[in-house]
């Protein structure tokens, strides 16, 4: 006699058959490792809020670059903290040839060529006194198309030192089409935009603002977007596209998933999310009071980001999970 029910357990059964029907994978190309390069370092400084996360110093950020590229991960993105008093209020060192972001990535793609896809944060955050994507008038509001002419700057600059691809997370308006036109009048044709599509004014980033010694005062509500609102992520997704984005990412990952679904489901290029610093530490501190599982955790975290869309995923743990995944 038939059953009057379907049975899918059928398909959950056994280790076997759950590997043969999984829908979503992970593999080490979609990873890329998020770095913090630090100026005047003389040995790797711990992240208190991201334990297992360091400033490298430039030797140290080789060492550790080459290894994950080794260990199979498809890209490495940079970031470089000065030393507080090189900050000013426009971001000077980031555009400086001699700066530490810049010195960086000329000595990876030294060391590494094109066997990675070197990208850079091109965001003037790590850069100012006061902390701000961008240029603050003296009303003290971010200055949207003097901020953009900033980001010109820094792309040419990055692209100049090395960068494969680089990466406006500012949230101007204007910002793709911007930094596309000044890459191309500079010659950098093939340099991409992984363009921070939906980026969302989120609490998570907490931890990252102690990795780039952020000065923020206040918050970026005027620039980043309101976790309200889904309608308004698909409205950048379009302008991103237009202006020439080559990747469209969705940021943070894991509160947004709805976010990266609706962008994965009508963008015509490649989709990124990022698993914030947030996201890491919040795992790592539920793991160190043995609540969850960290392992288990992780996986399942990425495994869901895929799911939810993403083709590539930034996460602090792409060196580890590509080396368990090879
Ligand atoms: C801006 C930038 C931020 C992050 C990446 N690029 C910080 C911010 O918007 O405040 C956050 C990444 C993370 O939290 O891991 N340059």
């Amino acid at each position: 006699m038939n059953a009057p029910f379907d049975r899918p357990r059928r398909l959950r059964n056994t280790p076997a058959i759950r590997r043969l029907v999984a829908e979503t994978s992970l593999e080490a190309r979609h990873l890329v490792l998020p770095m913090f390069v630090a100026d005047g370092l003389d040995d790797p400084r711990p992240i208190s809020s991201m334990p297992g996360v360091v400033q490298h110093t430039v030797d140290s950020l080789r060492s550790a670059a080459e290894a994950a590229v080794t260990a199979g991960v498809g890209g490495l993105m940079l970031f470089g903290v000065p030393k507080p008093e090189d900050k000013d209020a426009v971001g000077t060192v980031g555009t400086d040839p001699d700066g530490i972001l810049n010195v960086a990535l000329r000595q990876l793609r030294d060391d590494l060529g094109d066997s990675t896809v070197l990208m850079a944060d091109t965001c003037l955050d790590e850069f100012t006194d006061h902390g701000h994507c961008g240029v603050v008038r003296p009303d003290g509001a971010v200055d949207n198309d003097a901020t953009l002419a900033r980001y010109n700057e820094m792309a040419v600059v990055q692209a100049r030192s090395g960068a494969h691809m680089v990466g406006p997370s500012g949230m101007m308006d204007g910002q793709v089409a911007a930094i596309r036109r000044a890459l191309d009048d500079a010659g950098f044709l093939d340099t991409g935009i992984l363009a921070y599509t939906a980026k969302y004014s989120s609490a998570f980033y907490g931890p990252f603002r102690e990795a780039v010694g952020s000065s923020l005062q206040g918050d970026r509500k005027s620039y980043q977007q309101n976790p309200a609102n889904l309608r308004e992520a698909t409205r950048e997704l379009h302008l991103d596209l237009s202006e020439g984005a080559d990747i469209v990412m969705v940021k943070p990952a894991m509160l947004y998933l709805d976010v990266l679904r609706r962008i994965a489901d009508e963008s015509d290029v490649p989709v990124a999310a990022y698993q914030i610093s947030g996201e890491y530490s919040m795992i790592t501190a539920a793991a160190e009071r043995g609540w969850i599982d960290r392992d288990a955790a992780i996986a399942e975290s990425l495994l869901a980001i895929r799911r939810a869309g993403a083709d590539i995923v930034l996460t602090y743990w792409a060196h580890e999970v590509a080396t368990a995944l090879h």
